[in-house]
Protein backbone atom coordinates (compact mmCIF):
# COMPACT_ATOMS: atom_id res chain seq x y z
CA UNK A 1 0.00 0.00 0.00
CA UNK A 2 1.04 3.53 -0.84
CA UNK A 3 1.72 5.60 2.32
CA UNK A 4 0.50 9.27 1.90
CA UNK A 5 3.97 10.62 2.48
CA UNK A 6 5.14 8.59 -0.95
CA UNK A 7 2.04 10.50 -2.97
CA UNK A 8 3.08 13.89 -1.21
CA UNK A 9 6.84 12.56 -2.87
CA UNK A 10 5.21 11.79 -6.22
CA UNK A 11 6.60 14.33 -8.75
CA UNK A 12 4.25 15.87 -10.83
CA UNK A 13 3.88 14.77 -14.64
CA UNK A 14 5.63 17.24 -17.10
CA UNK A 15 4.97 17.02 -20.79
CA UNK A 16 6.59 18.37 -23.60
CA UNK A 17 5.35 18.78 -26.89
CA UNK A 18 7.14 20.03 -29.84
CA UNK A 19 5.09 22.98 -31.03
CA UNK A 20 6.94 25.72 -33.36
CA UNK A 21 9.89 24.34 -35.29
CA UNK A 22 12.70 26.37 -36.12
CA UNK A 23 11.49 27.66 -39.40
CA UNK A 24 8.71 29.61 -37.86
CA UNK A 25 10.41 30.76 -34.67
CA UNK A 26 13.01 32.40 -36.49
CA UNK A 27 10.56 34.14 -38.80
CA UNK A 28 8.83 35.48 -35.46
CA UNK A 29 11.39 36.94 -34.09
CA UNK A 30 13.02 38.21 -37.60
CA UNK A 31 9.07 39.71 -38.51
CA UNK A 32 9.02 41.55 -34.76
CA UNK A 33 12.14 42.96 -35.33
CA UNK A 34 11.90 44.79 -38.81
CA UNK A 35 8.15 45.49 -37.36
CA UNK A 36 9.65 47.62 -34.44
CA UNK A 37 12.38 49.11 -37.08
CA UNK A 38 9.73 49.66 -39.67
CA UNK A 39 7.40 51.33 -36.66
CA UNK A 40 9.92 53.84 -35.67
CA UNK A 41 11.22 54.64 -38.55
CA UNK A 42 7.86 55.46 -40.21
CA UNK A 43 7.18 57.61 -37.38
CA UNK A 44 10.05 59.76 -37.95
CA UNK A 45 8.85 59.92 -41.82
CA UNK A 46 5.56 61.23 -40.75
CA UNK A 47 6.97 63.36 -38.07
CA UNK A 48 10.43 64.14 -38.93
CA UNK A 49 13.06 65.38 -36.71
CA UNK A 50 13.69 69.05 -36.17
CA UNK A 51 15.32 70.88 -38.71
CA UNK A 52 19.53 69.54 -38.48
CA UNK A 53 22.24 72.69 -38.17
CA UNK A 54 24.30 73.52 -41.17
CA UNK A 55 24.62 73.09 -44.81
CA UNK A 56 21.32 70.58 -46.04
CA UNK A 57 23.86 69.13 -48.34
CA UNK A 58 25.65 67.72 -45.51
CA UNK A 59 23.42 66.01 -44.13
CA UNK A 60 21.54 62.87 -45.47
CA UNK A 61 19.20 61.57 -42.23
CA UNK A 62 15.75 61.67 -44.04
CA UNK A 63 17.55 59.77 -46.18
CA UNK A 64 18.96 57.15 -43.94
CA UNK A 65 15.43 56.71 -42.21
CA UNK A 66 14.09 55.92 -45.17
CA UNK A 67 16.29 53.79 -46.37
CA UNK A 68 16.17 51.83 -43.10
CA UNK A 69 12.15 51.85 -43.82
CA UNK A 70 12.42 50.86 -47.18
CA UNK A 71 14.88 47.86 -46.04
CA UNK A 72 13.45 46.35 -43.18
CA UNK A 73 9.89 46.79 -45.65
CA UNK A 74 11.46 44.21 -47.97
CA UNK A 75 12.84 42.18 -44.99
CA UNK A 76 9.05 42.24 -43.57
CA UNK A 77 7.74 41.25 -47.43
CA UNK A 78 10.60 38.43 -47.96
CA UNK A 79 9.70 36.99 -44.87
CA UNK A 80 5.86 36.58 -45.08
CA UNK A 81 6.52 35.11 -48.43
CA UNK A 82 8.50 32.45 -46.98
CA UNK A 83 6.24 32.23 -43.97
CA UNK A 84 3.05 31.47 -46.40
CA UNK A 85 5.64 28.78 -48.16
CA UNK A 86 5.96 27.40 -44.42
CA UNK A 87 2.04 27.12 -43.58
CA UNK A 88 2.34 24.47 -46.48
CA UNK A 89 5.75 22.33 -45.52
CA UNK A 90 5.42 23.06 -41.53
CA UNK A 91 3.47 21.23 -38.88
CA UNK A 92 -0.47 22.19 -37.93
CA UNK A 93 0.76 24.77 -36.32
CA UNK A 94 2.34 26.78 -38.72
CA UNK A 95 -1.25 26.66 -40.76
CA UNK A 96 -3.24 27.79 -37.32
CA UNK A 97 -2.65 31.57 -37.95
CA UNK A 98 -4.03 31.46 -41.18
CA UNK A 99 -6.87 28.84 -41.08
CA UNK A 100 -8.65 30.06 -37.63
CA UNK A 101 -12.08 27.50 -37.69
CA UNK A 102 -14.48 29.94 -37.90
CA UNK A 103 -17.34 27.55 -38.74
CA UNK A 104 -16.40 25.32 -35.33
CA UNK A 105 -18.95 26.55 -32.62
CA UNK A 106 -17.05 24.62 -30.02
CA UNK A 107 -13.97 26.87 -31.01
CA UNK A 108 -16.35 29.96 -30.66
CA UNK A 109 -17.32 28.63 -27.42
CA UNK A 110 -13.56 28.49 -26.34
CA UNK A 111 -12.83 32.00 -27.71
CA UNK A 112 -15.23 33.11 -25.63
CA UNK A 113 -13.37 31.23 -22.64
CA UNK A 114 -10.53 33.06 -23.27
CA UNK A 115 -12.01 36.56 -22.89
CA UNK A 116 -13.16 35.16 -19.72
CA UNK A 117 -9.85 34.17 -18.82
CA UNK A 118 -8.15 37.24 -19.82
CA UNK A 119 -10.79 39.12 -17.85
CA UNK A 120 -10.39 37.38 -15.17
CA UNK A 121 -13.91 35.95 -14.94
CA UNK A 122 -12.92 31.93 -15.67
CA UNK A 123 -11.03 30.37 -12.84
CA UNK A 124 -9.12 27.88 -14.40
CA UNK A 125 -6.82 28.34 -17.90
CA UNK A 126 -6.96 25.88 -20.46
CA UNK A 127 -3.97 24.15 -22.15
CA UNK A 128 -3.60 24.11 -25.80
CA UNK A 129 -0.75 22.31 -28.00
CA UNK A 130 -0.37 25.85 -30.47
CA UNK A 131 -2.01 29.48 -30.19
CA UNK A 132 -5.19 29.43 -28.19
CA UNK A 133 -8.48 29.97 -29.62
CA UNK A 134 -8.41 33.82 -29.10
CA UNK A 135 -4.50 34.11 -29.89
CA UNK A 136 -5.32 32.41 -33.23
CA UNK A 137 -8.32 35.47 -33.89
CA UNK A 138 -6.50 37.91 -32.59
CA UNK A 139 -3.43 36.98 -35.22
CA UNK A 140 -5.09 36.23 -38.18
CA UNK A 141 -7.54 39.85 -37.94
CA UNK A 142 -5.28 42.02 -36.31
CA UNK A 143 -1.65 40.79 -37.80
CA UNK A 144 -2.03 39.26 -40.79
CA UNK A 145 -4.96 41.41 -42.41
CA UNK A 146 -3.11 44.19 -40.55
CA UNK A 147 0.43 43.10 -42.34
CA UNK A 148 -1.09 42.56 -45.96
CA UNK A 149 -2.53 45.92 -45.78
CA UNK A 150 0.96 47.58 -44.52
CA UNK A 151 2.64 46.08 -47.32
CA UNK A 152 0.12 46.51 -50.23
CA UNK A 153 -0.58 50.33 -49.09
CA UNK A 154 3.50 50.50 -48.57
CA UNK A 155 4.42 49.51 -51.88
CA UNK A 156 1.80 51.72 -53.48
CA UNK A 157 3.83 54.70 -51.41
CA UNK A 158 7.00 53.18 -52.41
CA UNK A 159 5.74 53.25 -55.91
CA UNK A 160 5.53 56.46 -56.57
CA UNK A 161 8.80 57.28 -55.83
CA UNK A 162 10.00 54.30 -58.24
CA UNK A 163 7.94 56.10 -61.06
CA UNK A 164 5.64 55.56 -63.05
CA UNK A 165 7.08 52.30 -65.09
CA UNK A 166 8.12 50.47 -61.93
CA UNK A 167 6.46 47.31 -60.70
CA UNK A 168 5.18 48.93 -57.89
CA UNK A 169 3.62 51.99 -59.77
CA UNK A 170 1.75 49.28 -61.98
CA UNK A 171 0.80 46.68 -59.07
CA UNK A 172 0.10 48.47 -56.32
CA UNK A 173 0.09 52.60 -56.56
CA UNK A 174 -2.12 52.18 -60.19
CA UNK A 175 -5.49 51.13 -57.92
CA UNK A 176 -4.51 51.57 -54.13
CA UNK A 177 -4.03 55.36 -55.00
CA UNK A 178 -7.07 56.09 -56.75
CA UNK A 179 -8.65 53.63 -54.01
CA UNK A 180 -8.42 55.67 -51.44
CA UNK A 181 -8.93 59.05 -53.21
CA UNK A 182 -5.04 60.73 -52.88
CA UNK A 183 -1.67 59.69 -51.95
CA UNK A 184 -2.10 61.86 -48.86
CA UNK A 185 -4.87 59.64 -47.72
CA UNK A 186 -2.60 56.19 -48.17
CA UNK A 187 -0.21 57.91 -46.20
CA UNK A 188 -2.84 58.65 -43.09
CA UNK A 189 -4.24 54.85 -43.67
CA UNK A 190 -0.53 53.43 -43.62
CA UNK A 191 0.24 55.71 -40.30
CA UNK A 192 -3.08 54.32 -38.90
CA UNK A 193 -2.06 50.96 -39.80
CA UNK A 194 1.49 51.60 -37.39
CA UNK A 195 -0.63 52.26 -34.58
CA UNK A 196 -3.17 49.57 -35.02
CA UNK A 197 0.10 46.98 -35.16
CA UNK A 198 1.39 48.86 -32.21
CA UNK A 199 -1.84 48.25 -30.34
CA UNK A 200 -1.62 44.35 -31.51
CA UNK A 201 2.02 44.15 -30.28
CA UNK A 202 1.31 45.52 -26.85
CA UNK A 203 -1.58 43.07 -26.08
CA UNK A 204 0.51 40.39 -27.87
CA UNK A 205 3.61 40.57 -25.39
CA UNK A 206 1.30 41.39 -21.91
CA UNK A 207 -1.10 37.99 -22.80
CA UNK A 208 2.52 36.21 -23.79
CA UNK A 209 3.64 36.74 -20.60
CA UNK A 210 0.83 36.47 -18.49
CA UNK A 211 -0.26 33.26 -19.89
CA UNK A 212 3.19 32.09 -18.93
CA UNK A 213 2.96 33.16 -15.39
CA UNK A 214 -0.78 32.48 -15.43
CA UNK A 215 -1.82 29.18 -17.42
CA UNK A 216 0.57 26.87 -16.11
CA UNK A 217 2.69 25.68 -19.31
CA UNK A 218 5.01 27.63 -21.33
CA UNK A 219 4.71 30.18 -23.75
CA UNK A 220 7.48 32.41 -24.36
CA UNK A 221 10.13 30.13 -24.05
CA UNK A 222 8.08 28.29 -26.95
CA UNK A 223 8.70 30.40 -28.95
CA UNK A 224 12.41 30.01 -28.54
CA UNK A 225 13.02 26.45 -28.03
CA UNK A 226 9.87 25.34 -29.94
CA UNK A 227 8.87 23.09 -27.08
CA UNK A 228 6.01 23.48 -24.94
CA UNK A 229 5.67 22.35 -21.16
CA UNK A 230 2.69 21.16 -19.78
CA UNK A 231 3.57 22.25 -15.61
CA UNK A 232 1.21 20.28 -14.30
CA UNK A 233 -0.28 16.92 -15.15
CA UNK A 234 -3.36 17.77 -16.57
CA UNK A 235 -3.37 17.49 -20.70
CA UNK A 236 -3.43 19.61 -23.00
CA UNK A 237 -7.68 20.88 -24.28
CA UNK A 238 -6.79 20.82 -27.76
C1 LIG B 1 4.55 47.06 -40.05
C2 LIG B 1 4.88 47.60 -41.17
C3 LIG B 1 5.01 49.07 -41.45
C4 LIG B 1 4.85 50.14 -40.62
C5 LIG B 1 4.52 50.13 -39.13
C6 LIG B 1 5.05 51.35 -41.41
C7 LIG B 1 4.94 52.63 -40.95
C8 LIG B 1 5.03 53.78 -41.73
C9 LIG B 1 4.71 55.12 -41.32
C10 LIG B 1 4.21 55.51 -39.94
C11 LIG B 1 4.94 55.96 -42.35
C12 LIG B 1 4.73 57.47 -42.38
C13 LIG B 1 3.40 57.76 -43.03
C14 LIG B 1 3.12 59.25 -43.04
O1 LIG B 1 2.72 59.77 -41.99
O2 LIG B 1 3.31 59.88 -44.09
C15 LIG B 1 5.43 55.16 -43.45
C16 LIG B 1 5.76 55.65 -44.69
C17 LIG B 1 6.13 54.86 -45.75
N1 LIG B 1 6.23 53.49 -45.74
FE1 LIG B 1 5.79 52.23 -44.22
N2 LIG B 1 5.35 50.97 -42.69
C18 LIG B 1 5.33 49.59 -42.75
C19 LIG B 1 5.56 48.81 -43.85
C20 LIG B 1 5.98 49.30 -45.06
C21 LIG B 1 6.31 48.46 -46.18
C22 LIG B 1 6.25 46.93 -46.21
C23 LIG B 1 6.67 49.27 -47.18
C24 LIG B 1 7.09 48.87 -48.58
C25 LIG B 1 8.29 48.94 -49.00
C26 LIG B 1 6.57 50.65 -46.71
C27 LIG B 1 6.84 51.79 -47.42
C28 LIG B 1 6.62 53.08 -47.01
C29 LIG B 1 6.79 54.25 -47.84
C30 LIG B 1 7.22 54.25 -49.29
C31 LIG B 1 6.48 55.36 -47.06
C32 LIG B 1 6.48 56.84 -47.49
C33 LIG B 1 7.87 57.37 -47.38
C34 LIG B 1 7.93 58.85 -47.72
O3 LIG B 1 6.92 59.45 -48.09
O4 LIG B 1 9.03 59.40 -47.59
N3 LIG B 1 6.15 50.61 -45.39
N4 LIG B 1 5.45 53.84 -43.05
C1 LIG C 1 6.74 43.32 -33.13
C2 LIG C 1 6.62 42.39 -32.25
C3 LIG C 1 5.88 41.09 -32.45
C4 LIG C 1 5.03 40.66 -33.42
C5 LIG C 1 4.54 41.43 -34.63
C6 LIG C 1 4.63 39.31 -33.11
C7 LIG C 1 3.78 38.54 -33.87
C8 LIG C 1 3.46 37.21 -33.61
C9 LIG C 1 2.72 36.35 -34.48
C10 LIG C 1 2.14 36.76 -35.82
C11 LIG C 1 2.63 35.14 -33.89
C12 LIG C 1 1.97 33.89 -34.50
C13 LIG C 1 3.07 33.03 -35.07
C14 LIG C 1 2.58 32.06 -36.09
O1 LIG C 1 1.53 31.43 -35.92
O2 LIG C 1 3.25 31.94 -37.11
C15 LIG C 1 3.30 35.21 -32.63
C16 LIG C 1 3.41 34.20 -31.70
C17 LIG C 1 4.04 34.34 -30.49
N1 LIG C 1 4.74 35.45 -30.06
FE1 LIG C 1 4.98 37.18 -30.97
N2 LIG C 1 5.24 38.94 -31.94
C18 LIG C 1 6.02 40.00 -31.51
C19 LIG C 1 6.81 40.06 -30.40
C20 LIG C 1 6.83 39.11 -29.42
C21 LIG C 1 7.55 39.19 -28.17
C22 LIG C 1 8.42 40.37 -27.74
C23 LIG C 1 7.30 38.04 -27.49
C24 LIG C 1 7.80 37.62 -26.14
C25 LIG C 1 7.56 38.27 -25.06
C26 LIG C 1 6.44 37.23 -28.32
C27 LIG C 1 5.98 35.99 -27.98
C28 LIG C 1 5.23 35.18 -28.79
C29 LIG C 1 4.81 33.85 -28.41
C30 LIG C 1 5.13 33.18 -27.08
C31 LIG C 1 4.06 33.34 -29.46
C32 LIG C 1 3.38 31.98 -29.49
C33 LIG C 1 2.12 32.12 -28.73
C34 LIG C 1 1.40 30.81 -28.60
O3 LIG C 1 2.05 29.78 -28.41
O4 LIG C 1 0.16 30.82 -28.73
N3 LIG C 1 6.17 37.90 -29.48
N4 LIG C 1 3.80 36.50 -32.48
Amino acid sequence: MQSPLQSVAKPALQQAIYVYEAPLRLWHWVNALAIVVLAVSGYFIGSPPPTLSGEASSHFLMGYIRFTHFAAGYILIVGFALRIYWAFAGNSHARQMFIPPVTSRAWWRDVLHEIRWYFFIAREPKKYEGHNPLATLTMHVAFLWGIIFMMVSGFALYGEGEGMGSWQYRLFSSWVIPLFGNSQNVHTWHHIGMWAIVCFVLVHVYAAVREDVMSRQSIVSTMISGWRQFRDDRPADD
